[in-house]
């Protein structure tokens, strides 16, 4: 039985050009495709298409604009923001890329490789490191997280600091425009000033300027040393200072450096299984650091227990356990990335994924954080994240025992308030998950004026129907 609203001709050509499993209409099928992970959103959609190559996409794309339908393309739908989220009205289609997983090219002169849309992360880096090398970017949800969707969204994550955010990593990409047309920017180029750069346009676009298939990334040599450790602290002052202890010594050894505020730690420790904490007493602040080398010698090994004896004896740091193995190793990371879900199981949450300089990540932690408890008395503020990049999810789960409703019916309050301390201090509301559906609302008085002017002309020339994931990062006029 089809549950879809297409008009039938355009059905009638979607199925002969994507067959059985290319096109779901069945709101059973197409149900998981209209709900965000975070539980938030719950759309409809007039189908679910799901083409396997670039050319079908581009086939399918173009029968849906001369049809006047929206389009909502969707990688793992890891999305924090909704962002690939249908609306309620039934009428868009989710373009779907998971069909499309092919990984092309491993090249090593070029260090790079090509990869379709629909590959997980996950799947891209294990197929580096098959090779001997790297794809540098790491992300919790990068188990179902997909490269179109990373791109679309320039995920950030716990790399950036040494590798930059996903926009740095691409050095190609293929796309299929709102009216069908596909641009091929495949160029593996280091240095192409010709004209604008497209490329550097749809990285971020949110799948709002077109749909991502086919991309080239930048590939490291893989680490052949590195070291892992996790300390504890007194609070946001005390990890960046160990921040700069680090940079000061090898800023190029830095892969990652991670914070955890102690309320966010014992959700962790507290709901998710497997976790424990390998410190003695629970601690304000905690730092998840990891330094890289491809060089295989001791020097990390070196540089981890000189800064960090100097600052046990400084009392900077007041504990601090080093990963003897992977093992060890994968049961810190483990700690770090199950934040997000320890924090949905908690109950509501508001996630506020913020940016500012780093120096005024203790002024804004100490500032948000009151003003957040005097708000709704109660409230669990959880923050954690990418620290070394200015980058803190300033999340706050809801009081126990609050009606997660109630709760959520103040989220507009909430991001407002950390929004406000966060623009005083020269800061983004949203570093590195995209303004997707939650944040459209900040848009004019964030990016207005001749900024947010610039954006919608852009919008307006490339989809002028307004076709490519509506709703998503522009406010409604
Ligand atoms: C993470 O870094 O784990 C995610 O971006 C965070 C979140 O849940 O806000
Ligand atoms: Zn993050």
């Amino acid at each position: 039985m089809s549950d879809t609203s297409l008009p039938p001709a355009l059905l009638t050509a979607l199925s002969d050009l994507l067959g059985p499993s290319g096109l779901l209409t069945d709101a059973g099928d197409t149900e998981a495709f209209c709900t965000d992970w975070r539980m938030l959103y719950h759309g409809r959609c007039a189908a679910v298409l799901r083409p396997a190559s670039t050319e079908d996409c581009a086939k399918a794309v173009a029968l849906c604009a001369e049809h006047g339908v929206p389009m909502v393309p969707q990688g793992g739908n890891t999305s924090m923001v909704g962002g690939a989220t249908p609306d309620n009205s039934g009428k868009a289609v989710v373009i779907s890329t998971n069909r499309m997983t092919r990984i092309h090219t491993i090249d090593h002169a070029d260090l790079t490789m090509t990869v379709e849309a629909g590959v997980t992360l996950k799947a891209a880096q294990d197929a580096a490191a098959a090779e001997g090398l790297m794809l540098p970017l790491s992300i919790s949800s990068e188990g179902s997280a997909e490269i179109g969707g990373i791109l679309a969204t320039n995920a950030g994550g716990n790399n950036t600091v040494r590798y930059g955010n996903a926009r740095e990593l691409a050095l190609g990409l293929e796309a299929v425009l709102p009216d069908g047309q596909v641009l091929n920017l495949m160029r593996r180029l280091r240095k192409d000033n010709t004209g604008y750069a497209l490329r550097q346009l749809l990285i971020g676009s949110e799948g709002t300027l077109g749909l991502i298939t086919t991309a080239i990334i930048q590939l490291q040599p893989a680490p052949r040393s590195r070291e892992t450790a996790l300390c504890a602290l007194a609070d946001p002052q005390a990890v960046l200072n160990l921040f700069a202890a680090f940079r000061k010594q090898d800023p190029a050894a830095i892969q990652a450096f991670e914070y955890m505020s102690g309320t966010s730690m014992a959700l962790v420790n507290n709901l998710i299984e497997g976790a424990s904490l390998p410190l003695e007493t629970p601690a304000p602040a905690y730092a998840l650091v990891e330094l890289g080398s491809p060089r295989a010698d001791d020097s990390l090994r070196t540089l981890m227990e000189d800064v960090l004896g100097q600052a046990l004896e400084d009392g900077l740091v007041t504990d601090a356990v080093l990963a003897e193995s992977e093992g060890q190793r994968q049961a810190l990371w483990m700690i770090r990335e199950e934040h997000a879900e320890a924090q949905k199981r908690a109950g509501a949450s508001v996630k506020n994924d913020v940016s500012v300089p780093l120096s005024a990540i203790p002024e804004f932690i100490t500032k948000a954080t009151a003003a957040c408890e005097a708000l709704i008395p109660g409230i669990r503020v959880a923050p954690f994240g990418h620290i070394g990049d200015g980058n803190i999810h300033f999340n706050l789960v809801q009081p126990e025992g609050m009606d997660p409703k109630a709760f959520l019916a103040q989220d507009h309050a909430m991001m407002d308030t950390v929004a406000g301390i966060v623009r005083t201090l020269d800061g983004s509301f949203s570093a590195e998950h995209g303004v997707g559906q939650l944040k459209t609302y900040m848009m004019p008085s964030w990016r207005g004026g001749a900024e947010l002017d610039a954006m919608r002309k852009i919008k307006a020339a490339l989809d002028p129907k307004n076709l490519m994931n509506p709703g998503k990062i522009f406010p409604e006029s």
